[in-house]
């Protein structure tokens, strides 16, 4: 444990096999004493800085509500707040933070500005979404697959949709824990050919096997786990309307879903948009594990907060 206090959390590659295992079962340990009414106030008297510069349901509440578990207090600092909306530098932003804060928060386009912060920043900076990553958001889903199949090594997850932050995050999660992933995206809308070279060499240590394909048929095929998010992401809505062109034949439902295995569950970092990357029937019905992931968000940071802060 000691040895992650001051690390920033990034991206699932910058995290060990081993630590991930322990940031994991962390989570499942404070979630059981949440859940019983045992005090956990590993953050006392701390604080943490969330900057947000795109909306959020999930991260801002379960960022707010988990640093108050933890016996802290967040701040929520809205991009139109804040003099970084105005220009002030992100360097002079994190060396300011720093002076106040004991970690900070931040969601937003461009990773480099993430990777600048925690440059920046003499305390610990956690990504809560780029457009390249959105590592806090795979944490939580390995945790919940772990607690709804006992186990994450030999499972196959089955990506469907555009390349994005969240195939990125999962796929090199996958490949961390030594799982099966395959993942289907329209010509033109694969993940990002480096994090994929990132994930391979990754599986190639741990027997994880990872798939790119256009095909959702062969990327379902015998799938545990399958997996869905929205065609346009947060900064490409201008783009809606030819990715639905593009995305017609991705979504997910009742007749792709045959090609899983019968146990297989449904997964959405969410939000969602029912009847578009996936149909109501897939989405609200039984194989569905959606709110248990969005749960899961706020246990699966805790930890980490706990962690590294
Ligand atoms: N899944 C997720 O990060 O949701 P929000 O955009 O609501 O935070
Ligand atoms: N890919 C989505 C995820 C939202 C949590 C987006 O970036 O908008």
């Amino acid at each position: 444990a000691n040895q992650l206090k001051g690390r920033d959390f990034l991206d699932l590659g910058d995290y060990s096999s081993e630590e991930l295992d322990y940031l994991i079962d962390l989570a499942i340990d404070l979630k059981s004493k949440q859940k019983a009414g045992v005090p956990h106030a590993l953050l006392q008297g701390k604080s943490l800085g969330m900057i947000f510069e795109k909306s959020s349901t999930r991260t801002r509440v379960s960022f707010e509500v988990g640093m108050y578990q933890l016996g802290g207090q967040a701040l929520f600092l809205s991009k139109n707040d804040i003099q970084l909306g105005r220009g002030e530098t992100v360097w002079d932003t994190a060396q300011t933070m720093s002076r106040y804060l004991d970690g900070i928060m931040i969601r937003t386009f461009e990773h480099s500005k993430v990777i600048n912060l925690a440059r920046g920043s003499t305390v610990p900076v956690i990504n809560g979404l780029t457009d390249l990553s959105h590592p806090c958001q795979a944490l939580a889903d390995y945790q919940t697959i772990l607690e709804k199949k006992g186990k994450l090594k030999g499972l196959k997850i089955a990506y469907i949709g555009d390349g994005n932050n969240m195939t990125h995050s999962l796929m090199m999660g996958a490949c961390k824990f030594g799982m099966e992933f395959a993942t289907a995206s329209p010509e033109g809308y694969a993940p990002d050919p480096d994090m994929i070279q990132m994930s391979q060499e990754i599986a190639d240590q741990t027997g994880g096997k990872l798939l790119v394909c256009t095909d959702p048929r062969e990327a379902v095929e015998n799938a545990d786990i399958i997996y869905t998010d929205v065609w346009a992401s947060m900064g490409f809505e201008a783009e809606q309307k030819e990715r639905e062109v593009a995305f017609k034949n991705f979504q997910v439902n009742e007749a792709l879903v045959k090609y899983a295995k019968k146990d297989y569950l449904f997964m959405h970092c969410l939000p969602a948009h029912r009847g578009e990357e996936v149909s109501e029937g897939v989405i609200d019905g039984d194989h569905s594990i959606i709110f248990d992931q969005a749960e899961n968000r706020l246990h699966a940071q805790k930890a980490v907060m706990a962690a590294i802060m």
